[in-house]
Parts: C-alpha cells; sequence; structure tokens
C-alpha cells in the first residue's frame, strides 16, 4: 500500500524542498521488495491464525529474527500489519484482500518482469518489438502461473464496480470476453444478465485461470463456455451481442489493435457492442489516475511493445471497426482504468 503525504509534506515535495527523487529511487523500489521479501519468506502466511512476535514469526518463516522484524517494521508502516507490544498481526484490509496462498507465484513473476526491464535504456532506445518478455513468457510454466494469479486477483477488486457500471441492452444474449482469461468478468456479467451466455476467448495458460474459477462460481458456470484461440492469428467467433476486452488493448501494437478492432466489428451483431477496461491517460482524471494510467504505459511498453493509447486512439479504433455512440467513465475503486463502451453504427 502507497506511503500517503500529508497536504503540507506534498506541498513541500511539489515545491521541490523535499527531495521527492528519493521517494522513487530509495522508497518506492524498497517497498516492493517488503512485499516480494515477506511473500517469498512466508511472513503473511505464518500470521493468518493471529498475531505473533518477531520470534516465533522468525521461527515459522526460518528467518533471521533482526531480518523478520526489520521486514515486519517497514509492512506496519506501508499498512499491511499492525503492531502492538511487540506482536504483530494482518490489518483488517490485509486479512480482507491480499491474496496470501497466491502471492508467492505473483512475487516470481513480478521479479522476473522487474530483472528484465532493468535493461530500460536499451529499451527506450531501440524499441525492440515485442517488448522485453513479451507473450511467449508468460504461456507455460510458473510465469504464467505467477501472472495469472496477479491477473485474477486484480479482477476481483475491480469487478463489482465493472459489473455495475456495463449497460447491455435487454435482448443481448451473446457476449464474448476477449482475452478473459479468469472469466470473473464474464462471470459477473451474467450473474448481472440472466439470460446472457458467456464465452471467454483466450490463449491455454488463461483457459487454465478460468478453469480454476469456474467451480467456484457453479451460479453461473453452465452459461459460459471456454474458446481457445489466438486473437492476432484468429477470427472470433460470431454472433456476439457484445465483446468485452478488459486489458487487452494496452499489451499489443497499434498495427494488431486496429486489425483486432476489425475482427471485434466483424464478429458483433447489427445492434452489438463493444466494452473496453483500459488505463486511458489523458482523459480527465485524479493526478493518481492519470499517473496509474502513464505507469501502466510503460509497463506494457516494457512488456510487450503495448501502450496506454490515448482516447482519440481507441475511439479511431472503434469507430474504423463501424462502431459509433462511444460513451467512457473512469473507475472508482481503481483509478486510471476508464470502462469505454461504442455500439455498432447502423448501416
Ligand atoms: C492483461 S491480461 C487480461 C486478462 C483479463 N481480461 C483481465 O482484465 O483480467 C491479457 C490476457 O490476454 C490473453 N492474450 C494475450 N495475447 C493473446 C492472444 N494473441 N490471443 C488470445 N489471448 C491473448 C492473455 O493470455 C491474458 O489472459
Amino acid at each position: 500500500m502507497p506511503l500517503l503525504p500529508n497536504p503540507s509534506e506534498r506541498w513541500n515535495i511539489r515545491a521541490g524542498r523535499t527531495p521527492g527523487l528519493l521517494l522513487d529511487v530509495r522508497m518506492a523500489p524498497h517497498q516492493f521488495l517488503a512485499v516480494i521479501g515477506a511473500a517469498e519468506v512466508g511472513l503473511f502466511d505464518a500470521l493468518r491464525d493471529g498475531p505473533a512476535d518477531a520470534a516465533s514469526l522468525a521461527k515459522a518463516t526460518d528467518s533471521s529474527p533482526v531480518g523478520i522484524e526489520v521486514l515486519a517494521k517497514v509492512l506496519v508502516a506501508l499498512g499491511y500489519l499492525d503492531e502492538e507490544d511487540g506482536r504483530y498481526a494482518l490489518t483488517e484490509v490485509s486479512a480482507k484482500t491480499l491474496p496470501i496462498d497466491e502471492l508467492p507465484a505473483m512475487a516470481a513473476f513480478l521479479k522476473e518482469g522487474v530483472r528484465q526491464s532493468l535493461d530500460i535504456a536499451r529499451v527506450v532506445k531501440e524499441n525492440p518489438p515485442g517488448g522485453v518478455l513479451g507473450w511467449g513468457a508468460i504461456r507455460s510454466g510458473e510465469m504464467a502461473l505467477g501472472y495469472h494469479a496477479l491477473m485474477r486477483w486484480l479482477a476481483s477488486s475491480v469487478v463489482d464496480e465493472v459489473a455495475r457500471r456495463a449497460t447491455f441492452p435487454r435482448a443481448a444474449r451473446r457476449l464474448l470476453d476477449v482475452g478473459g482469461a479468469h472469466g470473473l468478468y464474464t462471470m459477473a456479467l451474467c450473474r448481472k444478465y440472466p439470460l446472457l451466455q458467456g464465452a471467454v476467448f483466450d490463449l491455454p495458460a488463461g483457459l487454465a485461470s478460468a478453469k480454476q474459477t469456474l467451480p467456484l462460481n457453479s451460479d453461473v458456470s453452465d452459461r459460459i463456455e471456454l474458446v481457445q484461440g489466438d486473437f492476432n492469428q484468429d477470427e472470433l467467433p460470431e454472433g456476439q451481442d457484445v465483446v468485452f476486452l478488459a486489458n487487452i488493448v494496452h499489451g499489443q501494437t497499434a498495427e494488431n489493435n486496429a486489425d483486432l478492432f476489425q475482427k471485434i466489428g466483424r464478429a458483433t451483431t447489427r445492434r452489438g457492442m463493444v466494452l473496453i477496461l483500459e488505463q486511458v491517460p489523458d482523459v480527465p482524471q485524479t493526478q493518481l489516475g492519470k499517473g496509474i494510467a502513464a505507469i501502466f504505459g510503460l509497463m506494457l511498453y516494457l512488456f510487450s511493445s503495448g501502450q496506454a493509447y490515448p482516447y482519440e486512439r481507441l475511439t479511431g479504433w472503434l469507430e474504423d471497426a463501424g462502431f459509433g455512440d462511444i460513451k467512457r467513465q473512469e473507475l472508482r475503486v481503481a483509478p486510471g482504468f476508464s470502462l469505454v463502451s461504442a455500439r455498432k453504427r447502423p448501416r
């Protein structure tokens, strides 16, 4: 959780009196390391059953008592843990929202991503096709497991707001979730619209994630189909009333996006619509939202030559593919994330 400066500290940072660079180059990387370290030694797991002091935590995590205490104190400062009388505990929010079982897998993926991205100067100078990791790196194995655990956790945090804000025509019967992975959005949307049949379209590792979540959502799972495919190689299944894309556009080059939107145009029915969840950096939003959207852009540029594309670019692809009536809203629980909808233009 971020360290939040109070108004006067913020003022001093903005005025250059506080060395803000320190927050970026010394604090932020060590915040990352503290969470990764805790995940790897099993610190959160060791606190799952209740508070413990540093000595018991050291034993439970097979760590040095000094090391575990240094780490625990940072996690207290960041809001992951509480400390009282030398005993540490998960905060209420950590207990409710931390994906403790998934954290070690997520940590492995996150670390590898950072390790590869340390070559950033070269990537900025040369713009290598496919970025530094690329989709090939997460097609299988540990990297795929960690990546998809991260996607599931992120989606579980924002899915309620997305489903609440999504509005489909009453006649909508078929929804295609392109790159839908875990399928959590499809499930929530099918729950909201009881006549909807959903399909999750993804690569095998994405569908493996859906196979984990489907049995936990038995109220809608029989309305959801898993479709294996590559949206850059294959056509999308036709006859869709709604095509949903969450966090897909940012991971692709502009050329691939232009093609993908044409496919979406062909896959949707005459009155079909598209719903997109993306980080759009240039729409009116808070400074945090703008920052998150821009950093997502850098992250995806490094990852796979993607970008957080400007709003006009997104609307241009939609219009070229036959969509109009384009609307946009910003999410509250996820600053930097916008939900964009568009309807097929009558011919
Ligand atoms: C950033 S994740 C988004 C997952 C989900 N939509 C969400 O927002 O949580 C991107 C997804 O697109 C899938 N994907 C990437 N390239 C693909 C391709 N060429 N064809 C099909 N799926 C692809 C990945 O497997 C992954 O599940």
